[in-house]
């Protein structure tokens, strides 16, 4: 592990770090320009995000690129973000597998994702499945309760007994069984809301609201948020030891 920042507990790095990459259209509001510029910018923010998460030895990163609520938006913006976001799995894959970092998706499979930008996710999770120093995980189409509508769907399509059920069970048929619970769920933009994202995942995170819009989020931001949890005192439920 290669850890930048000094003032940070290597022995305590969050093993799964989630975001809500939130601000992005107030970030463009407040500079006189198109919301979607706003999008535009915060591809770099990732990309500080997730060196700055490497380079911290965080092994798993879960952004919110796209939610199944999004689809509200004017079709417009939607259309933008279907577009751009195949266009930054066809930029940066490259950039992404030479860092080692595995892409996965989580989100519902739906007509409405555009065949081309499921074949950009499909190539991007193909070429960067063997990596292993950070997986990216992109919710895109993403939400929550979908996620566990989906789930139960599963369970019952397999004949499971009700006595069966167990939250193991329900955890296997989530989007992701690999994906560990979240750790420290971030939030950009002084919104304080889950908003439908990794709830069953992150049932026991520390969250963490940051003020800065996400296009203005780098790698510092998520050292902020890391220095945040390891002052809190995960109990789990339980008491402290
Ligand atoms: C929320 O800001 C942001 C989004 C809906 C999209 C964010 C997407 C990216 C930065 C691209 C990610 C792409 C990949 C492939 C991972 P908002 O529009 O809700 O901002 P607002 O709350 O200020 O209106």
């Amino acid at each position: 592990m290669v850890l930048t920042d000094h003032s940070l507990d290597s022995d305590r790095i969050p093993e799964h770090v989630a975001c809500v990459m939130d601000g992005n259209g107030r970030w463009a509001q407040i500079r006189g320009l198109k919301r979607t510029d706003g999008h535009t910018a915060g591809e770099e923010a990732l990309l500080d995000v997730v060196e700055g998460a490497v380079d911290l030895g965080v092994d798993w990163l879960t952004v919110y690129a796209f939610s199944t609520e999004n689809w509200r938006r004017p079709i417009d913006e939607v259309q933008f973000l279907m577009r751009f976001n195949e266009s930054i799995l066809v930029r940066r894959r490259d950039e992404l597998n030479e860092m080692g970092v595995r892409i996965r998706f989580i989100g519902r499979q739906d007509w409405r994702v555009p065949k081309r930008l499921k074949r950009q996710m499909d190539e991007a999770v193909n070429l960067t499945a063997n990596n292993t120093t950070l997986t990216l995980t992109i919710a895109f189409n993403y939400g929550s309760r979908a996620e566990l509508v989906d789930a139960c769907r599963k369970l019952v399509a397999s004949g499971v007994k009700e006595s069966d059920i167990t939250e193991e069970r329900i955890a296997a048929e989530l989007y992701d069984p690999e994906m560990p619970d979240v750790d420290l769920w971030v939030r950009t933009s002084g919104e304080y809301r889950i908003s439908n994202y990794l709830i069953w995942q992150s049932a026991y995170a520390e969250l963490v609201f940051l003020d800065t819009y996400w296009p203005d989020m780098r790698r510092d931001h998520l050292f902020a948020a890391v220095k945040e949890y390891q002052l809190r005192n995960r109990r789990f439920g339980g008491l402290s030891s």
